[in-house]
């Protein structure tokens, strides 16, 4: 009995022993995992506010298929540009882009040339809209800003220079030519490893030190859609990509005709809904324009929040009205045109309204005093 007692208690003893050390084993593996996707992202430190955003998808049935336009052609839709050709490059450029971590070198300083500009325009304004944006400020970037038009201009390009893209697009002023033009805008800007994809109208002037700090303070490798809000509350729309189009989904959109801009991380992630050609089936999808489907995948699709600034211009607004100090301040201006021409920013200097009606070389001449065609300021 005795002998069995001691017995007993050392098989308790080297029980406990073993226990102990599986139990020491075991505490990492029980211990809950680390919830990597939930760490906090650093916000962007934005000078522009945010207004409130809303993704109720679900709370709003009863407005479904408010947003519907007539054209039922969706499906027998077939972009007119040809993508073979490019489809493995950028692919390559694609994949290569997931591959590498994301977050590396996120707060290393910005540089014009870490910029891509789209200009979209249309033939007819080649004379009467891009020599202008050419002798101002695309001079001043002439490397990273390309045009993408809808029809071939050696001329043009030979006297100014600019990197012209005929896209093949249609010249029509309807939601399949523009969001044509912008589905080669999106390629064009992802095999270009540039950080920031930015589009402007060839109405537009970009007052490039004010883009350069605007973007500067964010990072290139996070979730960033800046721009103007066409309207003062989100848009509605069936929901018709993730859903069959009986739920409605409300987002807000940068107004394309003020420009936006997107950071190459949020680009990245608009792939399946973007690029080669997808941009223009989830545009027939939506049945809506080209910004706006923009503003859909990033805001309905990724649920990124458009971040809201009033820095951005369009020939929509009432120019006037921006005060004369805070123009050069601003990092998109526009003027009215031949509608409107009286709508441009009040801004004087070198040249009247009637050398500049568009007040753009007046603006040019005070951010580029030392530019040839500029009048020399009289030093003594
Ligand atoms: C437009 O068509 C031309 C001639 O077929 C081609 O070389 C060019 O790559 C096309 N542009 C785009 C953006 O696909």
């Amino acid at each position: 009995m005795h002998l069995s007692h001691v017995g007993t208690n050392k098989i308790c003893f080297l029980l406990s022993v073993v226990f102990c050390a599986l139990l020491v084993l075991l505490i990492p593996s029980l211990q809950p995992p680390q919830r990597q996707r939930d760490l906090p992202q650093p916000r962007p430190h934005a000078k522009p506010t945010r207004a409130g955003h809303t993704h109720d998808l679900q709370r709003n049935p009863s407005s479904a298929g408010h947003q519907r336009n007539d054209d039922a052609k969706e499906d027998s839709f077939t972009h007119p540009y040809a993508f073979r050709g490019r489809t493995k490059d950028l692919q390559k450029v694609l994949e290569r882009a997931q591959a590498n971590s994301p977050r590396s070198r996120s707060k290393d300083s910005l540089d014009l040339r870490d910029i891509f500009i789209a200009i979209k325009t249309t033939r007819k304004y080649h004379k009467s809209r891009l020599q202008l944006l050419a002798q101002t400020w695309v001079s001043k970037a002439k490397e990273q800003t390309f045009i993408f038009t809808d029809g071939k201009d050696k001329e043009l390009r030979l006297k100014t220079g600019l990197n012209i893209i005929n896209t093949n697009c249609s010249a029509a002023h309807t939601r399949q030519a523009l969001c044509c033009k912008m589905s080669v805008e999106y390629d064009k800007f992802i095999e270009s490893q540039k950080k920031w994809f930015c589009h402007v109208d060839d109405d537009n002037y970009v007052i490039l030190p004010g883009l350069l700090e605007l973007l500067s303070s964010y990072s290139h490798t996070q979730d960033v859609y800046l721009g103007r809000p066409s309207l003062d509350h989100p848009i509605e729309a069936a929901e018709r990509v993730k859903s069959d189009g009986s739920v409605s989904v409300k987002f807000w959109f940068a107004t394309g005709g003020a420009g936006f801009c997107i950071s190459r991380g949020l680009a990245l992630k608009m792939s399946p809904w973007a690029s080669l050609g997808n941009f223009i089936t989830t545009a027939e999808k939506i049945r809506l324009p080209d910004d706006c489907t923009i503003g859909y995948i990033i805001e309905a699709l990724l649920e990124v929040p458009l971040t809201h600034t009033g820095l951005f211009h369009s020939h929509l607004e009432n120019l006037l009205r921006l005060p004369t100090n805070n123009i050069l301040k601003q990092v998109t201006l526009s003027y009215g045109g031949f509608e409107n021409r009286r709508n441009v920013v009040s801004v004087g200097g070198a040249f009247s309204l009637a050398e500049d009606p568009s007040r753009f070389k007046t603006v040019h001449c005070l951010l580029y005093p030392d530019t040839d065609w500029c009048p020399r300021k009289t030093h003594h």
